[in-house]
């Protein structure tokens, strides 16, 4: 898997910063902001040779989207999919909540295409709208596949909050070692993803598999899922801040969801090392080889 340069994916996270500022400081459901990121995220991949289409639902009284990005080729009985929200709170602009998942998943696919990637699954990357009210995008995603359409996707890779500025390096618990587990093959999702972490020697902790963020609808359904997350509201305790660095009895990321959380509240090593390890993860999981260690 390649090296997904961290540069580029905060380029992505200034132009959502930009797009903020320009439309009342928020990327919200319902809001202008949220659009110009669908429309930023959406330009790049055409660009890039993807089949994009924008899912509208209706929420709130207001029009919500969705971005789905298909990659040419592959088994397409056989789909790994990732994703990410892209509103924000009303209370900020979501740079790291969810900015930071939003441009990795990006970087990652545009990876795919610059490598011209042909493997053995089919590829699909997500953007989701109206997270924050209760995984609605998501959610009608979900629910609007037809059922055959449904069994053809073998996985689901979430990233929401990958860039904490205090940062943790949590992988979501799917094969149960902490709680209950998921859908069968969420534990190989969780292995690929552990693995990458040890190989750069960085310490992973379990995190609730418990629906907090947009996988919930798809082990809802029995989709095998997983992901990676830096860290919320939650303090980092004595132990983690030895074994991770970073400040003790602090917040992960003291900005969640307020007007801080902007492209000053991101920690660039973890944005790097998970931006890394989903690329990892994606050649791994959908039978695309490869040789690049990893640091490099
Ligand atoms: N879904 C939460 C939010 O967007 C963040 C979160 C992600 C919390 C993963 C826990 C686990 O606010
Ligand atoms: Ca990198
Ligand atoms: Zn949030
Ligand atoms: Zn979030
Ligand atoms: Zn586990």
């Amino acid at each position: 898997a390649p090296d997904i340069p961290v540069a580029n994916v905060k380029a992505h996270l200034s132009q959502l910063q930009s797009i903020a500022s320009a439309n009342g400081g928020n990327r919200a459901h319902g809001r202008a902001g949220f659009k110009a990121s669908i429309d930023y995220v959406k330009g790049k991949l055409d660009a890039a040779g993807y089949q994009t289409s924008v899912q509208s639902f209706s929420y709130s009284g207001a029009t919500g989207y969705n971005l789905i990005a298909d990659w040419p080729g592959g088994d397409a009985n056989n789909v790994l999919m990732t994703g990410a929200h892209l509103d924000s709170v009303n209370a900020g602009p979501g740079i790291n909540d969810n900015g930071s998942g939003s441009a990795a998943n990006l970087e990652v696919a545009l990876a795919v295409a610059r490598e011209k990637l042909q493997p053995q699954k089919h590829l699909r990357f997500g953007w989701w709208g109206a997270e924050e009210l209760g995984l609605i995008g998501s959610s009608r995603y979900v629910s609007g596949l037809p059922a055959a359409e449904r069994s053809k996707i073998k996985g689901y890779l979430n990233f929401d909050m990958v860039g904490s500025p205090n940062p943790g390096y949590f992988a979501y618990d799917g094969d149960g070692t902490s709680g209950g587990g998921g859908p069968a093959g969420s534990a190989e999702i969780e292995k690929v993803l552990r693995d990458y972490f040890a190989k750069i020697n960085v310490p992973v902790e379990d995190t609730a598999f418990d629906g907090r963020s947009d996988y919930g609808p798809f082990i809802d359904v029995g989709i095998a899922a997983g992901g990676l997350f830096t860290g919320a509201e939650d303090y980092k305790t004595a132990a983690e801040a030895q074994k991770w660095g970073g400040q003790a009895n602090a917040p992960f990321d003291r900005c969640y969801h307020s007007s801080c959380d902007t492209t000053s509240n991101i920690n660039d090593t973890a944005l790097d090392r998970n931006s890394d390890a989903i690329a990892y993860a994606v050649w791994t999981l959908a039978g695309a080889g490869g040789t690049q260690q990893p640091g490099e």
